[in-house]
């Protein structure tokens, strides 16, 4: 296998020579700012049953609704708490060289606009956990609002408005994606000349499609792993490291590369 010092270099060499590059994230990118990944050695699924995490249980089991309102009120504190990492960072410092064509990530902290990624280059594939939603009568509420609540010892907040059923806004394993963001996701990554891919074990669809779609369109692929994932011998460049530490080194030396201070 290449050298690791070999690898950042042919990775900056596609960074400073793409002008369309989609970024494709999961949780591994952060990890590194302490949020855990769900299938690595101490991933979210080594604890939890996935079956607990699907819209039927959500919906039918009161039960697994406390549990998913606990995991927010303690998780959602570590991800409203959670700081973006360098590699969250040197992602949002491609857009500033003019090079980033969009983020996909299957992530809902949103760390890539807290590390300031603008807003319009972000498609969160698996929505995001910053507000809930009635289903009777979809009024929204901020999760911050939702966690206050629950300090007075609410185990299953209901709507302000109609006393109707809260479902955080992330998708849940049977729902369906957000079909703008998948289609402008599938359009992007189709026309990139670089794809990207940080911290992902890539299987889970239709998410995992990204990369295909962007080597579908010519584009080269990058992956970023700690880890194998679904997708390594499709790579042109398959990177066995942390996404915080290698990132920052790749995108440096791409910004030197281009004589760019
Ligand atoms: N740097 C690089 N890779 C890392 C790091 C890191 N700092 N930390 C963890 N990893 C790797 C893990 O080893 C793993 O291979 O990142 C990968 C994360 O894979 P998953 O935990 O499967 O996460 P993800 O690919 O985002 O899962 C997709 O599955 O459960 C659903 O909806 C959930 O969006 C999620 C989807």
């Amino acid at each position: 296998m290449e050298s690791l010092e070999r690898q950042i270099e042919q990775a900056a060499d596609l960074v400073a020579t793409s002008a369309r590059i989609i970024i494709f994230t999961g949780a591994g990118v952060s990890t590194e700012s302490g949020i855990p990944d769900f299938r690595g050695p101490d991933g979210i699924w080594s604890k939890y049953d996935p079956e607990d995490f699907t819209i039927d249980r959500f919906l039918s089991d009161s039960k697994v609704r406390k549990l998913h309102w606990e995991l927010l009120v303690g998780g959602g504190l570590t991800m409203t708490r959670a700081q973006p990492n360098p590699a969250h960072y040197a992602i949002a410092e491609l857009e500033k060289m003019g090079k980033l064509y969009g983020v996909v990530t299957q992530n809902v902290d949103g760390l890539h606009q807290k590390a300031g990624v603008s807003d319009n280059m972000v498609f969160q594939l698996h929505g995001d956990l910053s507000h809930a939603r009635c289903l009777s009568c979809s009024t929204r509420y901020p999760m911050e609002e939702i966690i206050e609540w629950m300090k007075e010892d609410i185990d299953e907040p209901e709507c302000g408005e109609c006393k109707g059923m809260l479902k955080p806004d992330a998708v849940f394993f049977g729902e369906q994606l957000p079909y703008e963001v998948l289609m402008e996701s599938e359009s992007r990554s189709r026309s990139c000349d670089l794809c990207i891919v940080l911290g992902s074990s890539l299987v889970v669809y239709p998410a995992a499609l990204i990369p295909r779609y962007a080597q579908q369109g010519g584009a080269k692929l990058v992956i970023i792993n700690m880890g194998p994932t679904e997708m390594d011998r499709m790579a042109d460049i398959r990177i066995e490291a942390k996404a915080g530490e290698v990132t920052p080194q790749i995108i440096d030396r791409a910004r030197s590369k281009m004589g760019v201070k």
